[in-house]
């Protein structure tokens, strides 16, 4: 056992990408448990994209990491010593013991030693996995025979979504950046194709390899790359707004909506057209009749006379001129 605990330290926040400085690497004694507390050693430390998020104050999904804090990570660790009798030393356990050696904990949740290797559950059978898993099958739906693109695609998350929509009978298209990623998926992973994002003009080669168009986009890159998939996206398509790590190290919020804050809290972003809905016209009428029988619904209407007003009307609409329903009567009633 080591004789002291080395752990990285947040000293500021980055702008634009991570600089030596932003952390600190420094040594402190071992912590010691106390009553009902264990003493567990980090075995790996997993290393994401959302660790940049949490070195920022922008608006996330957790606290972010306060300077002068151990840098928060997720772990697996084994048990050195314990005063708890329900932890016992050996027993592997994950958690988020952060970016540092050892760590002292009451309660973890213990990992039962599987036939996979360590590495394993913290990654396809772990959080990454569980991503890919939950994102795809829950948000994306994919259907047999529909395409699916994903970015980051030879990454943690990436990878094992292109492998799961092909197991749902999907056509699947990566986007990596490089060669060498692209033929190891298509290769090893089964992926239909590949395009190298950094080679390639992303919209012409989603155009060749998507050729009935997009149905499921599993995002992680967001940007240009999501720019270019939204031009090819399917009637009903599901776009999956896993991650944008194209934007983490940006110094300024990029021009255009915050998709940001629609990924932080989990909104919804849907298309909607009321032709759609002509089948149900029925229902609405029955209801909305009553509300304004009964008062409970008002509107508005605004009646410009004559038909030849009708283009001068009309840009009433885009001066405000307007209020409620605008409408030209065209003869006596
Ligand atoms: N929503 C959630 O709960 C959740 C959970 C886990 C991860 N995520 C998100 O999922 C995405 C992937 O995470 P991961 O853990 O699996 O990481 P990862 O894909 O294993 O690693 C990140 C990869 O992103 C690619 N990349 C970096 N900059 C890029 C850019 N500007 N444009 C396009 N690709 C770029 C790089 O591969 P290339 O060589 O291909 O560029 C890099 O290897 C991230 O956006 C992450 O934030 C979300």
């Amino acid at each position: 056992m080591r004789n002291s605990n080395r752990q990285w330290i947040l000293k500021k926040r980055p702008v634009g990408d991570i600089k030596q400085g932003d952390l600190e690497l420094v040594e402190q004694p071992i912590p010691v448990p106390g009553p009902g507390q264990f003493l567990i050693r980090t075995l790996y430390l997993s290393l994401d994209p959302t660790n940049r998020i949490w070195m920022s104050d922008m608006e996330q999904y957790m606290p972010p990491v306060q300077i002068g804090d151990v840098m928060r990570g997720g772990t697996l660790g084994v048990i050195e010593q314990s005063n708890n009798p329900d932890y016992k030393p050996g027993e592997i356990v994950n958690g988020i013991a952060g970016w540092q050696e050892y760590s002292v904990a009451g309660g973890a949740q213990k990992m039962a030693k599987g036939p996979a290797p360590l590495p394993a559950y913290m990654s396809v059978l772990g959080m990454t996995g569980a991503t890919a898993y939950f994102g795809l099958l829950d948000l994306g739906k994919p259907q047999p025979g529909e395409t699916v693109v994903v970015s980051a695609a030879a990454g943690a998350v990436g990878s094992i979504v292109g492998q799961i929509a092909k197991l749902k009978g999907c056509r699947v298209v990566g986007i990596a950046g490089s060669d060498e990623k692209c033929r190891h998926l298509v290769k090893d992973f089964g992926f239909d194709a590949c395009i190298n994002y950094k080679k390639e003009n992303i919209r012409a080669a989603l155009k060749r390899e998507c050729p009935n168009g997009i149905d499921v986009d599993f995002e992680n890159a967001g940007g240009d790359i999501l720019d270019a998939i939204l031009e090819q996206i399917n009637m009903k398509a599901r776009i999956v707004l896993c991650g944008m790590i194209s934007g983490y190290n940006d110094k300024q919020p990029r021009p255009g909506p915050s998709l940001t804050n629609i990924l932080m809290k989990r909104a919804r972003i849907e298309g909607f057209i009321i032709i759609d809905y002509f089948p149900r016209l029925g229902e609405f009428l029955a209801e909305m009749s009553k509300w304004v029988a009964e008062g409970k619904i008002k509107y508005d209407t605004t009646v410009v006379k004559g038909i030849e007003n009708s283009l001068s009307a009309l840009n009433m609409l885009f001066t405000g001129g307007n209020t409620g329903k605008l409408l030209v009567q065209v003869s006596e009633e």
